[in-house]
Parts: structure tokens; sequence; C-alpha cells
């Protein structure tokens, strides 16, 4: 099967069972600052699975795009991946249990769908802890349809409870659906999730909690359905492929790093896990700096993941052997081919890819001959016979030059010397609990609370936008937002430093927007209708064909009119007095504005 047949597949199935089908989101989030990327598909829904309406109804499906950083140190095996396509179905507030297992059991086995041999599916149910009960309901219903009770796991939340996506927000109980990837001869009875050859396909959770910012559960007004179903691991399993990596998604990245490298693929086990974790860090990157949202790699936020992607595929990429100047942009060209047709942003954005990757890489160059540099400095500057570099020296070549610890230990096992990287990594873990509690900080209050205060920040968003329009022209579009509790973070295309009297310009337009105590009017249309009425729309037709529109003023007082999933304040005047704090550059061609409520 090919993966658009299974991604066709999957909507059909939906379709026909009373679903709206919905596109994928962006990767980097709109409006919330609890995650820096979208990390599975309910991510973009938080608002719907919280109880705001959604305008295509109760019942979606989507193929969503995810970046998931948190199982970095998993790729490289044959199942786990930065980048990945889920497929989903969503009940928000309608069906719940015995549809959703009921429904997943029937995609899968059913001769008219994949047609998956029952015999080798497993599933886990939740076992129950202090904050929900064992999930004897799920249990039930999968024993209903016939499936064994040695291959009904019951596990912990660690295993079967899923979300919140950040620190806050809808979670639940989930059951998860295995298939045994090993020979058919050695299927055992029973399942065990310690096994590597029962692979994970899908969860269904069932989000029926609201984990709040002070660590309890509450139960949420409507009980939800989200589903995910990884599209990567499905592709492999119905080809009878044991190997993500072997699939049409994969494969021409790894020819392409074979032909690079000198190597094939599965040659050793160090071949073949180097090139997956450059297939998929190359891939994930290729996808992150390919949305329309022009992420470039940085110090901070995604930008860093998006550089330490690059970096570390350089690095197993020069472990390889690879010499070419300027190679990662090779494999991403081959991304955005094999892409295309699902994701036309690729194609788009694809020079903008490639001149990102050919700065990274040469800076990367630059570092490491740096710290090169140092390195020979320091060690000429050693007086010991000690044949060890103890693991602070390694640590601040790491921290001041971004010199990797492998590269450390390289060299120095060419000098007949070893690393202390028990050292090292006491150093790092010091750093890295402090950047934590950074970060927690960051993550704090957002819009998945829709606590008030974020709830007037977004109202202004959308005053400040208007006003931008007004003052710097009809260029300015909204590239990017991220709001807190305390303030509002909005980027925009725009070629130049705004002045200080265009800043003073906006300013005045929305305060005089808010002393006017306009009504906040939100109206449901089709996005045809949307762009009739000159709605601004962020992105695309993301919400699919029906679009909720909020508009801000009546009659000749429109202040503002976007496209937008909401929430919003009821009027203006609730406002208070909005202010500029700083503007400055994000990226080339984008401004960056932070600004707050007083
Ligand atoms: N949110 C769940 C997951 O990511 C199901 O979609 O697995």
């Amino acid at each position: 099967m090919k993966a658009q047949e299974l991604r066709q597949k999957y909507s059909e199935f939906f379709k026909s069972k009373g679903h709206a089908i919905i596109s994928s989101s962006s990767l980097i989030p709109e409006n919330d600052p609890t995650v820096l990327f979208t990390t599975a598909g309910m991510h973009p829904l938080v608002p719907y699975l919280m109880g705001e309406k959604h305008p295509l109804g109760k019942r979606l499906a989507d193929v969503q795009k995810c970046i998931r950083t948190t199982d970095i140190d998993e790729v490289g095996d044959a199942t786990h991946h930065t980048f990945f396509e889920m497929l989903g179905n969503w009940s928000l507030g309608d069906y719940f249990k015995k549809e959703a297992i009921e429904w997943s059991w029937e995609f899968l086995t059913s001769p008219e769908w994949l047609g998956l041999d029952k015999n080798r599916l497993a599933v886990s149910v939740f076992a129950g802890d202090e904050d929900a009960p064992f999930d004897e309901e799920a249990f039930d219903i999968w024993k209903g349809l016939g499936i064994s009770e040695k291959r009904i796991a019951r596990l912990p939340k660690k295993s079967n409870w899923w979300g919140p996506a950040g620190e806050t927000g809808p979670c639940g109980p989930d059951t998860e659906m295995f298939y045994w990837v090993g020979s058919p001869s050695e299927i055992p009875a029973e399942f065990n999730d310690d096994n590597s050859l029962w692979v994970e396909i899908w969860n269904d959770v069932f989000m029926q909690f609201n984990k709040r910012e002070d660590g309890q559960y509450e139960l949420l007004a409507q009980k939800n359905v989200d589903t995910g179903m990884g599209l990567e691991r499905t592709l492999a399993v119905l080809n009878g492929l044991d190997d993500n990596y072997k699939t049409e998604l994969f494969i021409n990245l790894i020819h392409k790093i074979e032909r690079l490298s000198n190597k094939k693929y599965g040659e050793s086990s160090e071949i073949t896990r180097a090139m997956r974790i450059i297939a998929d860090h190359l891939k994930a990157a290729t996808f992150i700096m390919g949305g329309d949202k022009g992420v470039t790699p940085s110090n901070t936020d995604q930008g860093y993941v998006v550089r330490r992607l690059i970096r570390r595929a350089i690095r197993y990429g020069k472990q390889m052997g690879i010499e070419e100047e300027s190679w990662t942009k090779e494999v991403a060209k081959i991304v955005v081919h094999d892409y295309a047709y699902v994701y036309p942003e690729l194609p788009k954005n694809v020079n903008f890819v490639i001149e990102r990757l050919k700065e990274e890489e040469a800076k990367f160059k630059k570092t490491l001959e740096h710290g090169l540099k140092e390195f020979n400095e320091l060690e000429n500057k050693r007086q010991t016979t000690d044949d060890r570099i103890n693991g602070k020296t390694a640590f601040d070549l790491y921290q001041t030059y971004g010199f990797p610890l492998e590269m450390t230990v390289e060299l120095a096992k060419e000098k007949g010397l070893r690393v202390d990287v028990e050292e090292f990594n006491k150093e790092l873990e010091k750093h890295q609990e402090l950047s934590r509690t950074a970060s927690a900080g960051m993550f704090k209050g957002g819009l998945a609370d829709a606590s008030e205060e974020s709830k007037k920040l977004h109202t202004a968003a959308h005053l400040m936008l208007a006003a931008l329009r007004k003052v710097l022209g009809d260029h300015v579009v909204q590239k990017g937002s991220n709001i807190t509790a305390e303030r509002l973070r909005f980027d925009f295309s725009h070629p130049e430093k705004m002045t200080k009297e265009q800043i003073e310009k906006v300013e005045k337009i929305v305060n005089e927007a808010i002393s006017e105590d306009l009504l906040v009017a939100c109206d449901e249309m089709s996005l045809e209708e949307a762009k009739k009425i000159n709605a601004m729309g962020v992105f695309e037709s993301k919400y699919g064909e029906r679009v909720k529109v909020y508009t801000i003023g009546e009659g000749p007082k429109i202040a503002s009119r976007e496209i937008c999933g909401g929430p919003h304040v009821e009027r203006t005047g609730e406002l208070g007095k909005f202010k500029i704090l700083k503007e400055e550059s994000s990226s080339a061609g984008v401004r960056r504005i932070k600004a707050i409520l007083e």
C-alpha cells in the first residue's frame, strides 16, 4: 500500500462514520505557548476539546504533521521519528469509548479497509491509579470484539495515559493497539509491551480530564475522543516491513545517504543507526524550516531545535565519512520532492530551506574548526602526565564553542587520551537543571487554560494586526504568535525596523479601539464568504470549509476582521491600556513585537 492510499482510506472510512475532514495545521502552534511544536493531532484542537464549538461539528478526522523531540534518543531504531504524520479521528463531546474502539478495530481488520491479521494484534488499557480507575469499559469492549484477555494488557499511567500536550490541558486514559512485526510462527499468545516486536500503531485517548496548573485533574465539561495512528508505522506493517525506513517515506533519503557516504544501509548496526538519524533529522529540519512561518536555525525556541537537528545530522554524516561540502541540502531536496504532493508549502519554501542549510553547515564547520583550535591549545597547556581530559574542560568546549562531546572524545582518542564523560554529564545535568527551571517559567499560563488575561491579549493581537496594516501597509501578514497570561508576542512580515512614530501610531489606533468599547462578534461561514468580506486569513484553509470569523466593531467602525478559532473577549473595553514593549527582528523579512496590556 502507498502512503497516499492509506491517508485516503483513513479519511474515507471516517467520512463514512460522519466525520468532517480537516487539513493539517502548522508545525508551529498558533497562540499556544505551552509547547514549541505541534506534537500530536490533538494540539491544534485544544480549544475545541475544552468546549469551544468547532465550525465543522463534533466529529473530525485529519492527517496532522507532528514534531516530537522527546523521543530523540530512540530515533535510530526502526520505529521512532522526530517528524511524523498522525492520522486522527476526533469526537468533541460526541461519541465515546464504544464507537472509538469498534471503529478502530473495524478499520484495522476489515478486509474492506486495512485487512490486518487479527491474530497479530494486541491492545493495552489503563490499569487505574489514584487519579482515575481501571478502564474496565475499554477492557470489556475489546473482549467483546473477540480479543483474548491475554492480549489485553493493563498498563499504568506511564504507558496508557495521554496528555496534556504542555503543562496543563486536556488529557485522559488511553487504549493502544499493537501489531506483531516478528515472524508469524513466533507470535506469543500473551502480549508483553517490553517486546519491541509488538509495535504500537494506534492510540485512542479518552479525553475527559483537564490537568490544572496545580497538578489536579478535573472533569472536562465534555467527553472527547482523540485518536492517533502513526502513518509511518502503519505503512510499514501493511507492506510487511519491520523497518519504517524501508518504506517509500524514507527509502529515497536512505539511498541518497548511501551515495553520499559510500556505505550500505544495513552494513552494520552503527551505519544503519547513523543513516536513520540523518534521514530523520534532516526530514524534520526541512519540515520545520519549510513551513510558512520561516523558522531559521538559532539559539532559541524552535530555531534551537532545528539547529540541533541539523548539527546532529552533520556529525553523524562526518562519522560515516561524508566529505562533500554542503550536503545536507541534497537530502532536503529529496524530502521536498517526495512530500510536495501532500504539503505544497515545501516546494514553495524550498529555496529558503536550502539557503538556511547552506548557512548552518558553514557555521557549524567554523564552530568545529574553532573548537579544534581550542582543543589543541588546551592540550598544549596540559602539563600533567594524566591521560585524562577532565569533564569540565570537555563541557566548556561544548558550552562555549558548541564543540560536541563526541568530537572531543574522538580527538582525545587520537592522542591516546580519554575524556571523563561521567564528569561531563554531571556538568551538563547541572546546566540543564537551570535551563529547565527557566523554561518552566516561560511555559506558565497560556491559551490552553483559556485564562482571561490571555484572552484579552489575543483580542489585542487582532487589533494590533489591523493597526499594523493601516500604518505599514497591506504587505503585513501574521507570521506567528505566542500568547501567555503576561504578554503577547507577534511575528509579522515587514522588511525593516519600525520607527518610533510608527510604533506610537499603532499603539494609538489600538487604544482608540479599546476606548470605544467595540463589540467582538463571532460568525460562522464558509471560507469563500470569509474571503468575500475581506477577513484576514491567518493560515490558508486549516479549519476546512467552514470557519469562524471574529469581527471587532460594527458598521463603519470595523476595527478588525479575522478568521480565527478564538477565544476572545466580548467587548474591547475590557482590555485596558495597550503598550508595545519591543520591536525587533525575528528572521529575514519578519519582525517581532512584544506587547502587554496595562
Ligand atoms: N494524542 C494521542 C497521541 O499522540 C492520540 O492522538 O498518541
